[in-house]
């Protein structure tokens, strides 16, 4: 039996039939066609699916469609400002914080909301934020440079 779910994504109102079973992940890319936010691990471990829900980031591919009835939604496609990226995502750009790019949407999630929150975030801050993220190409240093160059920029010190 489908259910019909409506919520928000990036600001806009959607509504769209899923199985009970359907992963929010696979709704929001397979359904309504967000494909930004990547599928990897699906069971919770990578962070390339993380998503802002509710004002949260979280792993999409362990998060029930059916739950979201109701949710607002934040994916990576909803960050940028027309042609401006986010700060977060130029900063990944600008320091070469992205190789393969497939953990990328998921780590900009997290730093947006984490940087949302603060705009001097502590290294334990920062390690908090991304624990959830794995990258298997970058080898990190790059992503924490990043992380700290859009909080410079967001909060006018570069
Ligand atoms: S794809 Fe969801 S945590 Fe890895
Ligand atoms: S850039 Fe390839 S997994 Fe992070």
């Amino acid at each position: 039996m489908s259910l019909t779910i409506n919520l928000t994504v990036n600001g806009n109102t959607q509504s769209a039939t899923a199985e009970p079973s359907t992963s929010l992940l696979d709704f929001l890319r397979d359904t309504l066609n967000y494909k930004g936010t990547k599928l990897c691990c699906n069971t919770g471990e990578c962070g390339a699916c993380t998503i802002i829900y509710n004002g949260k980031p979280i792993n999409s591919c362990v998060t029930l469609a059916a739950d979201a009835n109701g949710a607002e939604i934040v994916t990576i496609e909803g960050l940028a400002d027309g042609d401006k990226l986010h700060p977060v995502q130029q900063a990944f750009i600008d320091t070469g914080a992205v190789q393969c790019g497939y953990c990328t949407p998921g780590y900009i999630i997290s730093v947006k909301v984490l940087l949302d929150r603060t705009k001097e975030p502590t290294p334990e801050d920062i390690e908090e934020a991304v624990s959830g993220n794995i990258c298997r190409c970058t080898g990190y240093t790059k992503i924490v440079d990043a992380i700290q160059l859009a909080a410079d920029r967001m909060a006018g010190r570069s």
